[in-house]
């Protein structure tokens, strides 16, 4: 009765219209969500961003400059810093400080395939999952640095349970259950243009994930801060589930992010053109910051220097590095001052009537809320940002064709196998753009880089034909 009296004192009444007809279990599943809803916060997010339609937070003014990067040493970048970063970090590996940490909590909505997007297959022969991917690359560092590398992965409650038998079913890919750490992200209310909370049934609030910026408070509130640190774990390697290129361990990155005293670090790729969908590094009043590409005004998006070169070239490739007690401190809340702000999206909501029927809008007609892990980033201590090479480290698989597809993602694995292999002085067949004719896979677990690539192709007593259907395991 009293959660249901605050809804209705605060506006928010229409949530249990329908309540009375409901099973006692489904009132009670309905009263579960509903407290789960803060409606002060909510209250405050209506007025300030569906009543006032702001939906970026930054200030887009002239005092928008670009952030500062490490270039790659092949770039300009000192090769001794790098050295000597790739070794702290292999030290930090061997002495077991190092997470893994997988934001799949999203919808996968763009790439329209009906499951956890982690569960897709993506490798050009076997089809390995996303997750199967990332599973072996962790695998294969920690028998290189001798320590079994805890495996962190964000969830919702729409694929939770999906996500689990996913990886039960398949004997967690050879890495130990123990060491892999599944916990859901929280989820908000959509909302109409008035404010008020939707429903997807009469029994059923219409939620959404908070965005992957819930995952620091996911990662409070599940405990994962507190296992972490009973494990002696402080370097957490975050990276998004649609992409299979990403070094999911990366020595030099860790290297410089500890080198630097950093709390929050990030990699960066030059843009590949001017229109490209992903996040720019920013800064503003002496802070790094990440401009969503959906955000960043087209004036400053085709700035150009003297050389031709984009002002702000450096793209997110949402690869980052979170120092534990960072992440504490802001999932945890404490610090009122350094609290993620919420984005609004504008989308399309089946939602249920006042008369009780579900209706499936054709336009967009309701709000959700998202935080974007990435406005971590002014409130970093030392943030680092360093470059690292595309063909080595991004080919995301958004969408179901074309750009960022799971063909333009194969075709990036395939490439990188090719270049390993003429590496290896293997004589191999590849068109302008370094694409093989032969559709082969090289798994993490034979090489997760060039050189150990090029290492284990030595030490086999037979070395096959890179042909197609060849698969180096
Ligand atoms: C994202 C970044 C963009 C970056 C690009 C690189 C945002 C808003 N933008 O764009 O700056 O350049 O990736 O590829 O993120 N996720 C959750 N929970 C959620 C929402 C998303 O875990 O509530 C996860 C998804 O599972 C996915 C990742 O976050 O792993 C990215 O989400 P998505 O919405 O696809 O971001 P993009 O628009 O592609």
């Amino acid at each position: 009765d009293s959660i249901r009296q605050h809804f209705e004192e605060n506006g928010q009444g229409q949530v249990f219209a329908h309540f009375d007809a409901l099973s006692e279990e489904a009132q009670e599943n309905l009263l579960a969500e509903a407290r789960e809803i803060d409606l002060e916060e909510l209250d405050q997010l209506v007025a300030s961003l569906v009543k006032g339609e702001d939906s970026s937070n930054v200030d887009m003014t002239d005092s928008l400059e670009p952030a500062h990067f490490i270039p790659l040493s092949e770039n300009g970048g000192d090769a001794a810093v790098w050295q000597e970063s790739t070794e702290k970090g292999e030290a930090a590996l061997r002495a077991g400080r190092v997470a893994a940490f997988t934001v799949a909590g999203g919808q996968g909505t763009r790439l329209g395939y009906d499951g956890p997007k982690g569960t897709f297959g993506v490798t050009p022969v076997l089809k390995k999952s996303l997750f199967q991917v990332f599973a072996e690359k962790i695998l294969a560092s920690s028998e290189i640095y001798g320590k079994p590398i805890p495996w962190y992965i964000l969830t919702s409650v729409i694929n939770h349970e999906a996500t689990l038998s996913f990886f039960e079913e398949n004997n967690h890919f050879g890495l130990p259950p123990e060491k892999i750490h599944f916990f859901s992200q929280g989820l908000m209310p959509a909302v109409d243009s008035d404010g008020k909370i939707l429903l997807a049934e009469k029994g059923h609030i219409a939620l959404s994930p908070d965005g992957h910026g819930g995952a620091l408070r996911a990662l409070v509130r599940s405990g994962s801060i507190r296992n972490m640190e009973a494990d002696g774990v402080d370097i957490v390697s975050y990276f998004q589930v649609d992409n299979p290129l990403v070094r999911c361990i990366d020595p030099a990155f860790i290297g410089f992010h500890l080198m630097n005293n950093s709390e929050l670090s990030s990699k960066m790729v030059p843009k590949a053109y001017v229109e490209e969908k992903v996040g720019v590094f920013c800064e503003q009043d002496g802070k790094a910051l990440v401009v969503e590409y959906s955000d960043l005004p087209d004036r400053l998006a085709e700035e150009t220097d003297e050389s031709g070169t984009l002002r702000f070239q450096a793209g997110s490739i949402a690869i980052h590095i979170f120092d534990r007690n960072f992440t504490d401190r802001l999932g945890s809340g404490r610090d009122e001052a350094s609290k993620l702000p919420f984005h609004l999206a504008k989308k399309k909501v089946p939602y249920v009537d006042a008369s009780g029927e579900v209706r499936n809008p054709e336009e967009p007609n309701a709000y959700k809320f998202e935080m974007f892990v990435f406005d971590a980033l002014p409130f970093a201590e030392n943030p680092v940002i360093i470059e690292t090479a595309r063909e080595d480290d991004f080919s995301p698989v958004k969408n179901a064709e074309g750009v960022d597809s799971a063909q333009t993602s194969r075709d990036d694995q395939l490439r990188q196998y090719a270049r390993w292999a003429r590496a290896a002085g293997i004589e191999l067949e590849v068109d302008q753009t370094g694409l093989p004719s032969a559709n082969f896979e090289v798994s993490p677990l034979f090489g997760d880089t060039g050189e150990r690539f090029v290492a284990a192709w030595e030490e086999l007593s037979h070395q096959p034909v890179l042909a197609d259907g060849l698969v180096l395991v």
